[in-house]
């Protein structure tokens, strides 16, 4: 099992192993002194790990209740939140308790969220069961939900108490989550380590997904200690969303975050190159990369929509906005750019 300790706001250890689930209850036990865990999982994770978490719960002598919403993006709104926050106050959860989320990204943004603000805040554990969730989003404590007219427009920075990376949950992932997953882990090597760019370039993630999480989990670790409410720093991690989001958007949330990173890293990067921002070449990597993971490069949305979609995006501040822009396979760096001149990037991205 590997361990990485965050000290943010919070001081907490993120595991990550294989059969972490099976001791779960023992995990959740330290922050629990009401005795009661409520767990909140979507309808495609709760039927396979849910029995699992439920049994180790119950053996470390605490009370489980639970709550499972249909799974996907349009489940994670308001109205979804109300019933969560409403049904543990019927199941008696007071601010000793503890909320689990077992699941994607999805699971732990909103669960997040309902532990942020249940009571003015209790403790919550995060038991990612996807690749994207153990990389990134159960880590460093952005939850949120969705409004009609964008992606996490409410929520709170709220870091979790404990995060379980249980490998072997993998093994039921999707072979389309594997790929999004795997996005997000080029985007860690695309934007400060270049060792593990090229080792995901030429063996597939699933041969060590211990040793590439435990990678992803210290990148973000330290990116969340220098810059926990993200006002520096951590844009770092947006590499590929400017356009990602953008593109996630116009499709009506169709096309998976991750795909849309791909193409949104591919445009800047392209465009990086095109500026004389990066050195020639570091497109043709990053694309090599992306397609051997089935990823995808392009989109056919035009350069205009899909700046009208960027600039309408919650990292808009006034009428500027910070891009993330490779200057290399392994480092990249902050630009503020105003609004009006995101065309230029998109067009020397490859966009029409
Ligand atoms: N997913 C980006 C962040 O946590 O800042």
């Amino acid at each position: 099992m590997n361990k990485v300790t965050v000290n943010a706001s919070k001081k907490y250890d993120i595991v990550i192993g294989a059969g972490l689930l099976r001791d779960a209850g023992q995990v959740i036990k330290n922050f629990c002194r009401g005795g009661k865990v409520f767990t909140v999982s979507d309808d495609n994770v709760f039927p396979l790990y849910g029995e699992a978490l439920r049994t180790s719960v119950r053996k470390s002598g605490l009370e489980h209740f639970e709550f499972v919403f249909k799974a996907g993006e349009a489940s994670k709104n308001l109205s979804v939140y109300s019933r969560i926050v409403e049904n543990m106050c019927a199941a008696g959860l007071t601010r000793g308790d503890v909320a689990v989320a077992l699941g994607g990204g999805i699971t732990g943004d909103i669960t997040g969220f309902a532990a942020a603000t249940y009571r003015r805040g209790i403790a919550f554990v995060q038991v990612p069961t996807s690749l994207l969730a153990d990389v990134d989003s159960s880590v460093g404590g952005k939850t949120a939900v969705d409004l009609d007219n964008g992606k996490n427009q409410v929520g709170a920075f709220w870091q979790p108490s404990a995060v379980i990376c249980d490998t072997d949950t993998l093994k039921t992932l999707p072979e389309e989550e594997y790929r999004n997953g795997c996005a997000e882990i080029i985007k860690y090597g695309m934007l400060g380590d270049g060792d593990l760019f090229y080792k995901v370039k030429n063996v597939p993630v699933r041969n060590d997904y211990s040793g590439i999480i435990t990678r992803c989990v210290e990148m973000k670790r330290d990116i969340v200690e220098r810059d926990e409410f993200e006002s520096g720093d951590r844009m770092l991690l947006n590499l590929g969303h400017t356009f990602g989001h953008a593109v996630e958007k116009l499709s009506g949330f169709s096309i998976a975050h991750g795909k849309a990173v791909a193409i949104g890293m591919n445009i800047i990067t392209t465009a990086a190159v095109k500026l004389g921002l990066a050195p020639k070449g570091t497109e043709t990597v990053l694309r090599e990369a992306l397609l051997s993971y089935g990823l995808p490069l392009s989109t056919t949305y035009g350069s205009d929509e899909i700046c009208r979609a960027a600039a309408g995006d919650k990292k808009t501040v006034g009428e500027s906005i910070t891009l993330v822009v490779p200057t290399d396979v392994g480092s990249c760096r902050l630009i503020r750019v105003p609004v009006e001149d995101l065309k230029n990037y998109a067009l020397a991205g490859g966009l029409k």
